[in-house]
């Protein structure tokens, strides 16, 4: 049976990918197990060969130059070669400095990693211009910055100080991660899944696909990325094991419908 676009599947993700025809997919927004976790989900042996299973299998999905983020801690990639498969182009960093955890014997870690892969050489696209973020530098140094040569005449405009806002980086402290009082989170349970904010799956989202791609979500829990695609008018296919995520998803994208609805309703009485 072929998988339909804009539906979430309730099933094993495994199960599930084998039904996804080879090249189909234009971006892969892998936020699964962490292998962290007390949930019964995320309980994986040894996480670093789940995720090179993964990998393998995400491969012949992609279309060329086709984009994977895959989410994890600091050793999810360690030891593996996922080099046959994909290309590691960035370790992104993802900082959230206000957890509350302290380590007593060592370094409390503070940050995820969101591998990003592509497929091939070159990546078939990369919006800079649609996840610029603010210059962070002051007016006076940024003038003093415009007279050296380096930046002034930078290749690509690579280091010329862009009005419109500079490439995020791959270290991300900008996007704080959800707490009991976020007003996009589903549940207190969700928190524990971990539901991400729509802004740091927004960003992968808009960075590697263009409207009307497909992007597959593969461990979808409450749905955020489901959502941002619906929001970005991108269509996705999507995974989820757990029933209740899935109805607490639908729940969601359908409240955007309502809202779409309103707004053409809106735009329609202007008009
Ligand atoms: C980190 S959460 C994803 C959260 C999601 N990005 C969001 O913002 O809601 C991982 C999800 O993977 C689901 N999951 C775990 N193992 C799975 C499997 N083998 N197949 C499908 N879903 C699975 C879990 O139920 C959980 O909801």
């Amino acid at each position: 049976m072929t998988l339909s676009r804009n539906t979430i599947y309730e099933g094993d993700a495994f199960e599930l990918l084998s039904r996804v025809p080879e090249n189909s997919v234009d971006l892969i927004i892998c936020d699964g197990p962490y292998g962290v976790t007390q949930n019964e989900w995320d309980r994986i042996p040894n996480i670093q060969e789940f995720n090179l299973n993964l990998i393998r299998e995400f491969s012949t999905r992609l279309t060329e130059g086709g984009a994977l983020y895959l989410f994890g801690k600091p050793d999810c990639i360690d030891f593996i070669d996922y080099r046959p498969f994909l290309n590691l182009r960035s370790k992104i960093v993802w900082y959230q400095p206000s957890r509350l955890a302290q380590g007593r014997l060592g370094y409390t870690n503070n940050y995820d990693i969101i591998c990003y892969f592509i497929k091939g050489e070159r990546p078939r696209v990369f919006n800079l211009d649609d996840i610029r973020v603010p210059q962070l530098v002051e007016l006076e140094h940024r003038l003093r910055c415009e007279r050296v040569p380096s930046v002034t005449n930078g290749t690509y405009g690579k280091t010329k100080f862009n009005e419109n806002g500079k490439n995020p980086g791959d270290v991300w402290g900008d996007i704080k991660q959800l707490t009991y009082r976020s007003k996009e989170l589903v549940s207190r349970d969700a928190l524990n899944t971990i539901q991400k904010p729509e802004r740091l799956i927004e960003r992968l989202v808009l960075a590697s696909s263009d409207p009307g791609d497909l992007v597959l979500d593969p461990f979808s829990g409450v749905g955020t990325c489901p959502v941002v695609c619906r929001m970005n008018s991108r269509d996705y296919i999507a995974f989820e094991i757990n029933r209740d995520f899935i109805d607490a998803a639908e729940q969601r994208l359908n409240s955007i419908s309502d809202i779409q609805m309103t707004l053409n309703l809106y735009d329609t009485s202007n008009t």
